[in-house]
């Protein structure tokens, strides 16, 4: 028997690759299509976690075991139901980690999945990820599991030495996918070395870290 989709049934995967298409390389096209985007995953939000394959986070997972590092603050970009916040929580015990999101259904669904032993240092907020309340450098991990990334504003919140990780829960064929190519090239215009792709599981994952010179 075949493996549970990665993602629920009602995203629409061809938009979703135009979209991501588009906003990647137009992202002053954005305000065009946040509230459709807001809605969108509101409307998903209670179903987001049903049926879901367990192994949609294993290439995002490999790639922050990838990361030899011992972060003070980390955030989880387009949390949806916060899994990859969980992730990153346990992957860095020492770690307080930020779930961010743009759609409240989402954010609530994260704060509902919260596990106690993790509540003192994972919290849960809503925010655009083209423009985050926190200051330049105050992440030293970022990840974006299966989100649009909006380059300038990921590479203002990483600290110098600071890590990214993509994960793409099904590689190429992930409804909200980047090719490894694209993002080693927009990371390297802003600074971002030691890029490297991986496969885990059914997904793949980019991860890169940003100069200590920047
Ligand atoms: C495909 S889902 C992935 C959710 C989760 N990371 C996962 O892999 O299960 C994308 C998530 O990103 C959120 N999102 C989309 N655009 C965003 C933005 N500009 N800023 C913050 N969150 C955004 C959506 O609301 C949605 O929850």
């Amino acid at each position: 028997m075949s493996a549970r989709p990665s993602f629920p049934a009602g995203i629409a995967p061809r938009l979703a690759r135009v979209v991501t298409e588009l906003i990647t390389r137009r992202p002053a096209l954005w305000p065009l299509f946040r509230v459709a985007t807001r809605l969108e995953f509101d409307r998903l939000a209670g179903r987001w976690d049903v049926g879901r394959n367990p192994a949609h986070l294993a290439s995002f997972q490999a790639g922050l075991e990838a990361i030899a590092a011992n972060p003070r603050r980390a955030l989880d970009l387009g949390t949806g139901t916060g899994a990859g916040a969980f992730a990153l929580a346990r992957r860095f015990p020492g770690a307080e980690v930020v779930g961010v999101d743009l759609s409240p259904a989402m954010v609530e669904r994260a704060r509902q999945n919260l596990p106690q032993e993790l509540a003192s240092r994972v919290r849960f907020q809503e925010a655009d990820g083209a423009a985050l309340p926190f200051p330049d450098g105050f992440f030293d991990v970022v990840g974006l599991a299966n989100m649009i990334p909006f380059f300038d504003e990921l590479a203002r919140i990483v600290a110098p030495g600071g890590w990214v990780v993509f994960g793409f829960s099904i590689g190429p064929n992930t409804p909200i996918y980047v090719p490894a190519a694209r993002l080693y090239r927009e990371l390297n215009e802003r600074g971002f070395r030691e890029l490297r792709e991986l496969e885990a599981g059914p997904g793949t994952a980019v991860l890169a870290r940003k100069s200590s010179a920047e």
